[in-house]
């Protein structure tokens, strides 16, 4: 039946005329499962494919550029040479994540072009081919005949050979990433943006994203045909989607693959294809919790604005830090403390000053106070998405945190889809980009390398994609980049109980999120309930990862529940191992997480609207050793349906390695535990 299937895809490609004869470069990953081979058609197009364990897994797929301004870099190529390098095999430690040592496992492969009759121009594409992966960028070699590189787009294609299942989000959309993920077969896939995430028929998983992405436009993934996807570059103002000098590489295109949801996650494959560290010690960044003043105005009981109902008071943020002093909290979050909120920010940020309080905020006296509680303040700069503005007082802005101890800034970039206003050439001209155009990409650096003078972490909301960049630059801590919990505040089930489920094997797979959890009273003010039972929202600190993880409900929800509270406040948000121990892309994930700080184990996750029992092997426990569980469970019936969302059961018992834990999930549930062990 496979063969079958095989050879006609063979006589499909064949009738096609597209590629013929033996590969001119092959390469494998360190094991021999995964291969690359390198073609050029009869037309002199460069192809790829990728196999593991000799089945074809990307078909010849083509590889190239569209110019603005000179001949495409698309036909007309004759094979240069290759080379295969020899193994790399080394181990880096990371400051802070989900675990503490990553292993870089690959071998090179360098397939040199040129192109004799359009301008004799020449383009090299290096595979790093890993186990679990396959990473590919071009790389524009110094040239007489090409000193600026004009992209119109680029035109990489990505042919899946076999049938199978999409998680994806639409790309160029106007809501950026903020939608609900889409579950389709693959050839009914439109334009989507990346991560994007597949199952196919015979159980391979699959992602595709990309790494590194810097002085460049992100890539969405458009689908040409059946199930042939395409590169296409995020916009530009100029013209151009891309524009730079020779030489160059672009960012890596990423491909994840095992078989199964486990693989997808226990994947560090974009976090190796960046460049290491290059900020030295961050050791001043804290992997912590915060509380903030937040929920209220995300939910219309404050405001951002000045007026009697001003959230971002002197004394409420006194009395949030205490709060945070008392349960253990690093950081507390104050929006709406500075100038500009009083008339239309929404996509419309000139007014912000990121230097100057409003009169009921004394930001001296409250940096004050928190230093003396051991607490500090998280900044907020929200934009508006006028990086015009944001540019002209960023030195100023990051300055004046770092002098009074603010060591992490949440950023925002509200405005539509290409509704960043971006400084032009001339004085006094401004430029509409995207949030992921080479413009916003360079300008989120440019924040983030100016911050990390100041050593300030950096959090955007409304940001690009994550494409491991953190490796890099530490100080980029976490980003939104997806639904997160605010959604929730604006409607019933706004984000619906597959919702996190799925983030974990999507969105989550490019970096820390700063998803917001910790709902605990799973309400909004004005009664939107959310899909969740009471033990999800504990769940949610094991599912989705972030050294910074807010405890989002008002401090008062939060005192309501000490049981819940307490297990917040000690959950650590910096691993030394972390495992995906039982879960289905889209239906639950259940985590196995070491505390880098300690010997505890933690785990647990979150579920989507079936309920079921899992049964999780603890055999990631040291061999041996007892531990002493405290866990919170969905409780009889329990069901984000209705208001036995808050069946909650608590449960203390000790258990080794090699034991199993029978967990029930509700629907729309989770759990949580963490295994402190018995001395
Ligand atoms: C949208 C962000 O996601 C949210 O967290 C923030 O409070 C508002 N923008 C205002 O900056
Ligand atoms: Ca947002």
């Amino acid at each position: 039946m496979q063969k079958k299937a095989a050879q006609a895809a063979v006589v499909a490609l064949l009738a096609h005329g597209a590629v013929q004869g033996a590969p001119l470069a092959t390469g494998s990953s360190p094991d021999g499962s995964i291969t690359v081979s390198v073609e050029l058609d009869s037309d002199g197009r460069a192809n790829y494919s990728i196999s593991r364990k000799g089945k074809l897994l990307i078909a010849p797929s083509k590889l190239g550029f569209i110019l603005t301004d000179s001949y495409d870099m698309v036909r007309g190529f004759k094979f240069d040479s290759a080379e295969n390098k020899p193994t790399v095999d080394e181990k880096w430690e990371q400051p802070w994540g989900e675990r503490r040592f990553v292993r870089n496992h690959y071998n090179d492969l360098i397939v040199r072009f040129r192109q004799p009759t359009y301008l004799k121009r020449a383009m090299n594409v290096r595979f790093r081919i890993f186990d679990n992966g396959v990473g590919f960028r071009y790389e524009i070699p110094e040239q007489e005949n090409l000193k600026t590189m004009n992209i119109a787009d680029e035109v990489t294609e990505f042919s899946i050979a076999s049938p199978g299942t999409a998680w994806w989000i639409t790309g160029g959309e106007w809501n950026r990433y903020e939608q609900i993920y889409q579950k389709t077969p693959i050839d009914a896939v439109s334009t989507a943006h990346t991560p994007i995430t597949m199952r196919l028929d015979d159980g391979t998983h699959l992602s595709f994203h990309e790494a590194a992405l810097v002085d460049y436009s992100a890539f969405w993934f458009k689908r040409a045909e059946k199930q042939t996807f395409r590169t296409t570059l995020s916009p530009s103002s100029k013209g151009p989607r891309v524009t730079r000098e020779t030489p160059f590489a672009t960012p890596w295109r990423a491909i994840r693959i095992g078989d199964s949801a486990a693989s997808l996650v226990e994947n560090d494959l974009e976090l190796n294809l960046n460049e290491p560290n290059k900020l030295g010690d961050v050791s001043w960044f804290r992997p912590q919790k915060y509380v903030g003043i937040w929920w209220g105005m995300i939910s219309g009981k404050w405001s951002w604005a000045e007026g009697p109902n001003h959230g971002a008071t002197t004394e409420r943020t006194k009395e949030h830090i205490d709060f945070a002093a008392k349960h253990g909290f690093g950081g507390v979050l104050v929006e709406g403390w500075n100038k500009g909120w009083n008339g239309e920010w929404f996509g419309h940020g000139d007014e912000f000053s990121f230097t100057e309080a409003v009169s009921d905020f004394d930001l001296k006296v409250v940096t004050d106070y928190a230093r003396k509680k051991g607490v500090k303040l998280i900044g907020h700069h929200e934009t508006g998405g006028n990086i015009d503005v944001y540019e002209a007082q960023l030195e100023d802005a990051m300055k004046l945190y770092g002098e009074l101890g603010v060591d992490i800034v949440k950023t925002g970039y509200v405005a539509d889809a290409g509704g960043i206003i971006a400084p032009g050439d001339t004085p006094g001209e401004v430029r509409k980009e995207w949030h992921d155009g080479q413009r916003q990409v360079q300008h989120h650096l440019k924040v983030v390398e100016t911050a990390a003078k100041y050593k300030v972490a950096v959090n955007p909301h409304e940001p690009v994609k994550d494409t491991g960049l953190r490796r890099t630059y530490p100080n980029w801590v976490a980003r939104e980049g997806a639904r997160g919990m605010e959604y929730n505040a604006w409607g019933q089930f706004a984000n619906g109980p597959e919702h996190e489920p799925t983030l974990v094997y999507t969105r989550m797979l490019s970096g820390p999120m700063d998803f917001t959890p910790g709902v605990l009273s799973l309400s909004s003010p004005t009664g939107n309930a959310l899909a969740s039972t009471r033990a999800k929202q504990l769940g949610l600190y094991l599912a989705i990862y972030s050294p910074i993880q807010m405890a989002a409900d008002f401090i008062e929800n939060l005192a309501n529940y000490p049981k819940e509270l307490d297990f917040i406040s000690k959950v650590p948000a910096d691993w030394a191992e972390s495992k995906l121990i039982a879960g289905e892309v889209g239906e639950y994930a259940i985590f196995a997480r070491k505390d880098r700080n300690s010997a505890s184990w933690y785990t647990g996750g979150v579920n989507d609207a079936t309920a079921r029992m899992v049964d999780l092997d603890l055999s990631f426990l040291e061999p041996g050793k007892s531990y002493r569980a405290t866990i919170y469970k969905d409780g009889p019936d329990a069901t984000y349906l209705t208001e036995a969302r808050h069946n909650i059961a608590y449960e203390t018992k000790t258990v080794k390695a090699g034991d199993k834990l029978q967990v029930w999930l509700a629907p729309g549930g989770g759990f949580a535990a963490r295994l402190e062990l018995v001395k």
